[in-house]
C-alpha cells in the first residue's frame, strides 16, 4: 500500500486535542499567527500554490473564490462556513468539528484574513448538537487566548465568529439557500449568474461573502504550516493534497480516513478492512448518495479516487462519502430509499425537481410493490433527463444522477421486479378444449 501522509488527521489520536492548550502544543495556532503577519493576498498565494479545491462537493479552486472578493469596497465582507453536512454517506465534517474544532477555528482566522473579513458564521447542521457544542467551546477558548476578538495577537486584525444551528434541511447545505437561511429567510436557493451576482459580490446582507466547507477551511492551517508548494506536491494533476473520506457500508472498519487524492479505490477498501465478513461486493458509490454508483468490478475498484477520474468515468468525487454494498443489497430498493429522501428534501421552488422527485419516488414504490410496468424504466430515465440540468439548483441533479447510474449498470434488477404480464395472461387464459 502507498504511503498516506496524514495532514488533517495528524494529531487525531492525541488525547484532548479539542482543548486549546493541547492543540497549541501540536502546532496549533502557528499558522494563524503566520497569516496575521502576512498580507491578505500573500495568504491567497499560498492557497493557490497548494492547489486546494473546495471539499464541499463541487471541487472549485479555493484561491479563485477568495480572490473574487472585491479589493476596495467599504462594505463588510463575510466568511460563512458550510457545516451542514447533509449528504447521505458523509460524516467527515462531524469528526473534524467534534475532535479537532480548533483546526476549523484556526482555518477561519486564516480565511478571514485572506478575504479581509471581520465576521464569520459557522452554519452547522441542526442535528449536529455535539459538534455544535464542541465548536462553541473551541471558539470561547480562542477568545480567551486572544485568537479571536479585537486586535488578535496584536496584529490589528479583528475577527468574531458566530455559530448558527440549522434546522435539519439538506437543501440548506446549498450555499445560496444556506445564506438565505442564515439571514432568517426560507432556506431556498437564490438566482445565480447571469441573472444575479455571485456571493462574492452579493452574498449575505447584500455584501461580499465566501462560503466554504468545513474541511476546506480546516485545511488552510496545515497548508500554511507546511507551505502551499509542499502541499501541492501531494497528489497529481488537478487533484492535489489529501482528502477525508467517509467509508461506510459493507466494510469491516467503517470510519473516516484521510487519503492522498488519487489513491486507488481498492486500497481504500483494504484500509477499511475489506468487504464485511468477506462477502463479495456488488457495487459502490464514490462520493455521497448524489453521485452515480459503479459496479464493484476490477475495472472500477482500480480507479484512482480523484476529481478528474471520477468525472471521466461518469461519476463524481462529491463530498467523499464512499459507500460499499454487498450482494445482498437490491439496487432498486436502495434507489427507492434515496428517492424518498430527495423528494422529502426538495424545497419545492422549481417544477422539475418538485414534481420530478415525487414521480421518481412513486414509480420506484410501484416497482417495488410488484406493480411496475415495462415502460416505467424508460419513464424513469425520461423524468431524470427532465430534471438534470433543468432544475433551479443542483439538488435536482443530485436526485437524477443516482438513478441514471443505477439503470446504466443494473437495469436488469429493475426488469426482474416487473411482472411479465404477457406470461400471467397466458397462465390465466382458458385452456384449449381437446377436440372430440
Ligand atoms: C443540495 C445541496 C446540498 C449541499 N450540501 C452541502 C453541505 O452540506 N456542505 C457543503 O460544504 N457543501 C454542500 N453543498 C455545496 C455548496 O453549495 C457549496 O458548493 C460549498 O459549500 C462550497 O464550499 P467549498 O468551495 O469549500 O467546497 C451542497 C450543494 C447542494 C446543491
Ligand atoms: S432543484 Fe428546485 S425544488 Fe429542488 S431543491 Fe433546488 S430549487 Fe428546490
Amino acid at each position: 500500500m502507498s504511503e498516506q501522509p496524514q495532514i488533517l488527521f495528524k494529531y487525531r489520536n492525541v488525547e484532548n486535542y479539542n482543548n486549546i492548550d493541547v492543540y497549541m502544543k501540536h502546532e496549533g495556532y502557528a499558522a494563524a499567527r503566520k497569516a496575521l503577519q502576512m498580507e491578505p493576498d500573500a495568504v491567497i498565494e499560498e492557497i493557490k500554490a497548494s492547489g486546494l479545491r473546495g471539499r464541499g462537493g463541487a471541487g472549485f479552486p479555493t484561491h479563485i473564490k477568495w480572490n473574487g472578493i472585491p479589493k476596495n469596497w467599504d462594505k463588510p465582507h463575510y466568511l460563512v462556513i458550510n457545516a451542514d453536512e447533509g449528504e447521505p454517506g458523509t460524516a467527515k465534517d462531524r469528526e473534524l468539528m467534534n475532535k479537532m474544532p480548533h483546526l476549523l477555528v484556526e482555518g477561519c482566522i486564516i480565511a478571514a484574513r485572506a478575504i479581509r473579513s471581520n465576521r464569520c458564521y459557522i452554519y452547522i447542521r441542526g442535528e449536529y448538537m455535539e459538534p455544535g457544542q464542541s465548536v462553541r467551546k473551541a471558539i470561547q477558548e480562542a477568545y480567551d487566548k486572544g485568537f479571536l476578538g479585537k486586535n488578535i495577537q496584536g496584529s490589528g486584525f479583528d475577527l468574531d465568529i458566530h455559530v448558527h444551528m440549522g434546522a435539519g434541511s439538506y437543501e440548506c447545505g446549498e450555499e445560496s439557500a444556506l445564506m438565505s437561511s442564515l439571514m432568517g429567510e426560507r432556506g431556498m436557493p437564490r438566482h445565480k449568474p447571469p441573472s444575479a451576482p455571485l456571493p462574492v459580490i452579493s452574498g449575505v446582507w447584500d455584501s461580499p461573502t465566501i462560503v466554504n466547507n468545513v474541511e476546506t477551511v480546516a485545511t488552510a492551517a496545515p497548508i500554511l504550516n507546511m507551505g502551499g508548494a509542499a502541499y501541492g506536491k501531494i497528489g497529481s494533476g488537478r487533484s492535489l493534497g489529501t482528502k477525508l473520506f467517509t467509508v461506510s457500508g459493507h466494510v469491516n472498519k467503517p470510519a473516516n480516513y484521510e487519503f492522498v487524492l488519487g489513491t486507488p479505490i481498492r486500497e481504500i477498501l483494504e484500509t477499511a478492512g475489506g468487504p464485511l465478513n468477506g462477502k463479495p461486493l456488488k457495487f459502490f458509490i464514490p462520493g455521497g448518495s448524489s453521485t452515480p454508483l459503479f459496479p464493484a468490478t476490477d475495472k472500477f475498484l482500480d480507479l484512482p479516487l480523484d476529481y478528474e477520474t471520477m468525472m471521466a468515468n461518469g461519476s463524481m468525487l462529491g463530498s467523499g462519502g464512499l459507500m460499499f454494498f454487498d450482494e445482498g443489497v437490491s439496487v432498486p430498493a436502495l434507489m427507492t430509499r434515496l428517492m424518498h429522501f430527495y423528494a422529502h428534501e426538495s424545497c419545492g421552488k422549481c417544477t422539475p425537481c418538485r414534481e420530478g422527485t415525487n414521480w421518481l419516488t412513486k414509480i420506484h414504490d410501484r416497482i417495488m410493490a410488484g406493480g411496475g410496468r415495462h415502460e416505467d424504466i424508460d419513464l424513469l430515465l425520461d423524468i431524470c433527463n427532465n430534471i438534470g440540468g433543468r432544475s433551479f439548483c443542483a439538488l435536482g441533479d443530485a436526485a437524477a444522477m443516482p438513478i441514471q447510474g443505477a439503470l446504466k449498470y443494473f437495469r436488469h434488477e429493475y426488469e426482474a421486479l416487473i411482472p411479465d404480464r404477457s406470461l400471467s395472461s397466458r397462465i390465466y387464459a382458458p385452456l384449449p378444449v381437446a377436440a372430440g
